[in-house]
């Protein structure tokens, strides 16, 4: 084979090796999983906007510069008069000045608008959430309600809504791709964003700034909904937890509060007030445990009960020293907590 023929050979493997390798990422962004190319906010949808405004530029940059390179390769030996005195420097000061500077001026221009428009925050009299990260989950709390939960926020459809930041101990970043860009969470700061989704639904957020070892598990899930539904759901956080109904339930309820549970996690409306883990009021109606480690459904909690280390390994919950006898009434318990 000569040296062109290998040429060939090698450019077509690369190009080949190229589309493969993009397919299976663009795919993905259409598989459902939550892509900033797939706005349902306001927000995001400014962020997608100027994506694809970034993306057909630089294809037409590089479709520009391959030309420019197609052009020079072919016309490379011949140095005749073809390229005149004097027309060099007008070719760089076009091509390599004048241009790039429209374009980049254009895109910092629009980044300015956008960055203005995601600045525009919700008015006084919006709906506030609290939302505080700890090493590995995300508490919740609506701001004048006393409950809280975990992983979990719900908002009002087609509302602005103030999302206030803080971090109980290291760095996060709260991040609903479909919604809005990141927000750094600072210890010491209070950081302000807002949301706006465009449509009902569940928006999956996440942690976009390493924290440790379980970084990769801090999700969180935004649930989009109605203001009749969102009121609901605000009431119940204010309200006391749901009282067991069965006999396993009460007896679960004795064994959350008579072990070691009560000591780091509360309930509302019984005596378990504890501060260290996420309240578990409404753990039986959440998306997940463990910030997206695993289903919520009740062979995971109980493994998780038992050894959540297993689970979600350099987590602060210790293996619990729960009767396996006893575990199945937990279980019942805590899935009662709706
Ligand atoms: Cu929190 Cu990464």
């Amino acid at each position: 084979m000569d040296t062109r023929a290998e040429s060939r050979t090698s450019t077509r493997r690369l190009a080949r090796a190229a589309v493969l390798g993009v397919l299976p990422a663009l795919a993905g962004c259409a598989g459902g999983a939550p892509s900033a190319l797939d706005p349902a906010g306001t927000g995001a949808g400014r962020v997608a906007d100027l994506w694809w405004v970034l993306f057909w530029i630089s294809m037409a940059v590089f479709a520009e510069v391959m030309l420019v390179l197609a052009w020079a390769l072919v016309f490379r030996r011949r140095r005749d008069a073809r390229v005149r005195h004097g027309q060099p420097l007008r070719f760089v000061t076009i091509a390599g000045a004048g241009i790039p500077l429209v374009v980049l001026v254009t895109v910092y221009a629009l980044g300015l608008r956008d960055l203005a428009a995601l600045g525009d925050g919700p008015g006084p009299r919006a709906t506030t959430i609290e939302v505080t990260g700890h090493k590995w989950w995300w508490e919740v709390r609506v701001a004048g309600v006393a409950g809280a939960t975990a992983n979990e926020l719900h908002i009002p459809v087609g509302e602005k809504v103030r999302i206030r930041l803080r971090t109980a101990d290291v760095l996060h970043s709260f991040w609903v791709p479909q919604l809005m860009p990141k927000t750094d969470l600072i210890a010491g700061e209070v950081r302000e964003t807002w949301l706006r989704a465009e449509r009902a639904g569940t928006y999956r957020g996440q942690c976009a700034e390493y924290c440790g070892t379980q970084h990769a598990h801090m999700a969180l899930l935004v649930v989009a909904e109605a203001r009749s539904d969102f009121d609901a759901w605000r009431a119940r956080l204010g309200a006391p937890a749901a009282q067991p109904q069965t006999d396993a339930q009460r007896r679960g309820q004795q064994t959350f509060a008579q072990g070691t549970c009560a000591g780091c996690h509360a309930i509302r409306g019984t005596e378990a007030a504890g501060r260290v883990g996420p309240d578990l009021s409404d753990v039986g109606s959440r998306w997940s445990i463990g910030a997206g480690a695993v289903p919520n459904d009740g062979g995971h909690l109980g493994g998780w009960i038992a050894n959540s280390q297993t689970v979600k390994p350099g987590n602060y919950m210790p293996p619990q020293p729960v009767a396996a006898e006893r575990l199945p009434d937990l279980i019942a318990y805590l899935q009662s907590l709706k």
